[in-house]
């Protein structure tokens, strides 16, 4: 036996990616030799974090991309290409094949950091799987030793969901493949998986394609995301050598290359706070390798008593030997380079880290051909004793159907037919050749690549590039049909999965010119992300969506002219055709110039969630769950501590991807975080799988809580106003009606709130205690009270009750909870009257900095109840009522249009300036009142006589009295004035909407709204810097605060 041999770990990181160039990412890895270091972006005078592992590849740059698209070091550069990973791991993996060894690969990352790169690969960077099948029958074809041969057989299957599917294979058995342990020996194997024999390098291509295409098919048709599966590509690599006495040992390899699911972890999705748990099965597997890892680590490091948990998941089942025990086994692990990614690449090296320490006792498999035959025969016996038994002990045979006997009776003949195959039943040679027959008719073969130039064509985009452009349809016919399998008659291109009718769509071509039409009322389909109403053109290049999620871009053969704006095809993927379904719902998807990195984030995620909110609309429909789902944008203006309250902190609080839930029967709504949208997603999938594996009463019947779709009703935000604190910095009161709008900038109604400093005890201070200068209140105690008044609320349904809850702004140390005021119920008028004291018991710079530029967002939750629905709308189907609810609200869309990834600060600039506004005509008063004074002992001082007139005495009242104010305070109302004026009018402007109705109003209002529009910024751009503008207006108004 050998020495037991540390598991070897590499770590590779890739080039930015366009959007990550788009943004400005910043790298944060680096390498040097083995040595692999990562920045944390947020503390970057921090020592980086120091890794060092087996191998470090640099791919990120220093490289050159030959015109056949191979990536080339630069000279001098110390970019990784395929070859040296290859060289590296690849060549390894091969060499001990031979020798007889077991080798597994694993690439572990998340998603798009390079997993497939570095195994697969595209295009002519073929990754380390291809290249070692190459090299592999490269050594095969130069052997010249006629006591040995050769058999080389290969199985790709993927795990999802914690299901066996075999990609080599178009049955789809219910539940998947089935895992079972072998008696004897202990490990685990599935059963009945296709393992097929090749005898080249283009055989194992071909196989590759096929199982390429079978997943495409199938994560399309189940709406899966293929991130979320495991592929497992197993190489069985048997040499048969004659020694000299004539006897026959066989040595034997098993290859294993995994391509991991994406290694995301649920808290950074922000799924963790939901109440189901994540997506149950989701990445079962990938936790249950975690936990292996770390304690086959442990043992390695001498620990005793660990129990390694290899059965709490299938892929850790299929993996016991590769991970523990017989194997000599490899990890890549697989970085992005991006800041944004910090959290989740850390938490790969320190996975990667982990597995470096494990070690594994690898073995040659060398034996006798006799042996194996025996042992052969010895299975075939069992395996038929058991067929016998119908069922068996292994299955559980107690309780199961006729149906699930049979389809196991079925397994175990097959199993003994590759059991007999293996004995010598049919030659090897023989046994290629059908599996390249096999392979040949199911791929349309080079039928396929020849037709692609002569007939038009679909041809589909997957979310992952490695699914992209690997399933064709033709279009042979002048008239093609496209539906479900089961329509009458049956269509030529047959879809299923989610929203895909019986017939759901013609296309005709009439001398090369194509029509697109949808074959049913209320077929889903977009052409170029427009929804398809009726018949239109058809043109080279267009991109077309079936249902939810089958996308594919159409080829015209005979007319290959697309139309002017069409990208290149290197830029015609999936991610151009969801910015174009995106656009045409009026979410604005600009490139990454002009937008802030807010918004470039805020769309990232639009484009991401889209697609899974219609594909979870179209679930809802199909399980008939009367909920809807609409992808919201809460700009900062409507999140708690609006524009200037959020401005400086970082990423999440600009705008806020959220999905809200309607309930159709009773109008009750939630808002989701993303991440808990997500989460629900995949539930609802799970869900979907189960009602499609025909489970209906299971589905039905789901107990509320544990259905995605279900939430106990909650408040509802119904929206916010925010109220700017500057007044007491002078220890003035404010008092005001504030409009309340919801995500969308609608007004929802108007709250009545008074802002004041008092005493301890939360009584009023006297007339003169304001302060002319905010310092002046430093290094003391300081009050103030906030009562909310009452409100009024717009909308009717929101009669069943209101409250009002919000937070004071803090300063570092402190901690505040919400202030909540009671529900007051059945009016739309409702009366609060809540008052509460905050009190600060010294006043520091940074409350000053808080009353300047911070505000208190109150925020009006309506209650809603479950209902009983209208039974008029009970008896209508899911699909129905949201075909109403578009009909009858199709202005969300429209809405969308104005507060669509740009902030919508006007209304809180509105809100600010207001404040303002009142805060100068307070301290005006009191100039006023000043001025008086002023004149009055003028007055007094001259009618004294001249031996009373103590000159000096009357110089300091004066001057105390006159210096704290400076004279630019009355131009500055009067400028306030004017622009509170046009701001209103900006404002009901902007109510009408469209520029193009602003263009149309007089020239003289044009300009001043420009100018009052101006003004409005360029004030609020003083108040939030500290006045450091050196526009005329900011400049005069950063003098009135300091
Ligand atoms: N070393 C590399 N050199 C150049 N490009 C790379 C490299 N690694 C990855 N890429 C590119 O990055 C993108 C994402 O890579 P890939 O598809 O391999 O990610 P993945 O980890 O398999 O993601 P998923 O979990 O979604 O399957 C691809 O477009 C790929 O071409
Ligand atoms: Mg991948």
């Amino acid at each position: 036996m050998s020495e037991a041999e540390s598991v070897r770990v590499a770590v590779r990181v890739r080039p930015f990616n366009q959007r990550e160039k788009d943004h400005g990412a910043k790298l944060i890895i680096d390498m040097q030799g083995q040595l692999t270091t990562i920045k944390n972006p947020e503390t970057p005078s921090e020592e980086p974090k120091k890794f060092s592992f087996d191998f470090s590849y640099w791919s990120h740059d220093g490289f050159t991309e030959r015109a056949d698209g191979v990536l080339e070091p630069t000279a001098g550069s110390k970019y990784a290409s395929q070859p040296i990973v290859f060289k590296d791991l690849g060549q390894g993996v091969l060499d001990n094949a031979f020798e007889g060894y077991n080798c597994s690969l694993f690439a572990y990352g998340q998603t798009g950091s390079g997993k497939s790169y570095s195994m697969v690969g595209y295009g002519n960077n073929k990754g380390i799987v291809p290249m070692t099948c190459d090299k592999l029958f490269q050594a095969v074809n130069n052997n010249s030793d006629p006591n040995k041969r050769f058999e080389v057989s290969f199985s790709m299957l993927e795990i999802y969901n914690e299901q066996v599917r075999d990609l080599l294979s178009k049955d789809k058995p219910k539940g998947g493949l089935p895992v079972r342990q072998n008696p004897k020996m202990g490990f685990f194997y599935v059963q009945g998986l296709k393992r097929a024999p090749v005898g080249s390098y283009e055989d194992i291509e071909a196989q590759i394609d096929k199982g390429t295409a079978n997943r495409t098919v199938a994560s399309t048709n189940m709406n899966a995301t293929s991130s979320r599966a495991h592929t497992v590509v197993t190489i069985t690599f048997d040499q048969i050598i004659k020694d000299p006495t004539g006897q026959e040992k066989k040595k034997s390899s098993e290859m294993n290359l995994v391509d991991l699911a994406g290694s995301e972890r649920a808290e950074s999705t922000g799924a963790t706070g939901d109440r189901l748990k994540e997506g149950a099965n989701i990445n079962k597997s990938l936790s249950a390798l975690g936990n292996v890892i770390s304690a086959l680590a442990d043992l390695s490091m001498g620990k005793k008593k660990v129990m390694v948990p290899y059965r709490d998941s299938v892929l850790t089942k299929l993996l016991q030997n590769a991970l523990g025990g017989n194997s000599k086994t490899i990890m890549i692990a697989a970085l992005s380079p991006a800041d944004i990614n910090y959290d989740e690449t850390l938490s790969t090296l320190r996975y990667a880290d982990r597995a470096k320490k494990i070690k594994n006792k690898a073995v040659i498999n060398e034996n006798p051909m006799d042996k194996l035959i025996r042992e052969l025969k010895e299975e075939n016996e069992r395996l038929k004793k058991q067929m016998e038994g119908g069922g068996g002990p292994i299955a559980g045979g107690v309780g199961m159907t006729a149906e699930e006997i049979e389809k196991y009776k079925e397994e175990i003949r097959l199993e003994m037919e590759e059991n007999m195959k293996k004995m010598g039943g049919m030659s090897w040679d023989e046994q290629v050749k059908q599996s390249r027959q096999e392979a040949e008719t199911d791929s349309g073969g080079k039928a396929t690549s020849n037709k692609k130039s002569t007939v038009s064509h679909f041809v589909n985009l997957n979310e992952d590039p490695m699914l992209s452009s690997k399933v064709y349809y033709f279009l042979e016919k002048p008239e093609v049909t496209i539906g479900r399998k089961d329509a009458e008659p049956m269509p030529d291109i047959c879809l299923s999965g989610l929203s895909i009718m019986k017939q759901h769509a013609v296309v005709t071509n009439s001398g090369g010119d194509y029509e697109i039409k949808p074959g049913a009322k209320g077929a889903k389909i977009k052409v170029n992300g427009m929804p398809l109403t009726g018949p239109r053109p058809l043109a080279h290049k267009d991109r077309v969506l079936f249902g939810s999620n089958h996308m594919y871009v159409f080829y015209n053969a005979q007319k290959p002219n697309a139309p002017e704006g069409t990208p290149p095809d290197s830029k015609l993927d999936w991610e151009f055709a969801q910015k174009e379904i995106a656009q045409a719902k009026g979410f604005a998807t600009g490139s990454g110039a002009g937008l802030s990195k807010e918004q470039q984030i805020a769309q990232e995620q639009v484009l991401e969630i889209l697609p899974m909110v219609t594909e979870v609309n179209a679930i809802s429909e199909e399980l008939d769950k009367h909920r809807s789902f609409e992808v919201v944008l809460i700009s900062s203006a409507a999140q708690e501590g609006g524009v200037a309250g959020n401005k400086g902190t970082s990423g999440e609080a600009g705008i806020r991807v959220m999905v809200k839930m309607k309930n159709l029967l009773n109008g009750n709504t939630w808002l989701w975080e993303r991440g808990k949208f997500m989460n629900r997603r995949y539930l609802a999938q799970e869900l979907y799988q189960r009602f499609l594996d025909g489970e209906d009463a299971a589905v039905k019947n789901l107990p509320k809580e544990e259905d995605p779709f279900w939430e106990p009703t909650e408040d509802v935000l119904i929206g916010t106003a925010n109220v700017f604190l500057q007044s007491l910095g002078y220890a003035l009161d404010f008092e005001d009606t504030l409009t309340v709008t919801d995500y969308k900038g609608q007004e929802e109604g108007t709250i009545m709130v008074v802002v004041a400093p008092c005493n301890a005890k939360g009584n009023d201070l006297d007339d003169d205690s304001f302060v002319d200068s905010p310092e002046d209140l430093l290094g003391k105690p300081y009050h103030y009270k906030v009562t909310v008044q009452k409100a009024e609320v717009h909308k009717a349904r929101f009669s069943k009750g209101v409250r009002i809850k919000y937070k004071v702004p803090t300063v570092q140390g402190e901690t505040e909870e919400y202030t909540e005021t009671p529900m007051v119920r059945g009016s739309l008028s409702p009366v609060f009257n809540h008052s509460k004291v905050f009190s600060i018991p010294v006043i520091t710079q940074e409350h000053l900095d808080n009353f300047e530029t911070k505000c208190i967002t109150l925020m009006m939750y309506g209650l809603q109840e479950d209902s009983t629905p209208d039974p008029k709308l009970m008896k209508m189907t899911t699909k129905e009522l949201r075909q109403m609810e578009n009909m009858t609200s199709p202005q969300s869309e429209m809405h969308r249009r104005n507060t669509t990834f740009g902030l919508d600060p006007e209304r809180d600039q509105s809100a600010l300036l207001k404040s303002e506004y009142q805060l100068v005509l307070r301290k005006y008063e009191r100039l006023e009142q000043k001025e008086r004074r002023l004149q009055q002992m003028c007055e007094e001082w001259g009618n004294k006589k001249p031996e009373e007139q103590d000159f000096l005495a009357f110089h300091r009242a004066v001057h105390a009295l006159a210096h704290s104010t400076g004279t630019k305070l009355k131009t500055r109302v009067q400028m306030l004035n004017k622009m509170l004026k046009g701001y209103k009018m900006a404002q009901v402007l902007h109510g009408i909407k469209a520029l193009e109705e602003q263009s149309q109003q007089s020239q003289a209002n044009h300009s001043d709204l420009l100018q009052a529009q101006r003004a409005v910024q360029n004030g609020n751009k003083g108040a939030v810097k500290s006045g450091k503008t050196g526009e005329e207006v900011g400049k005069s108004r950063a003098c009135v605060i300091q």
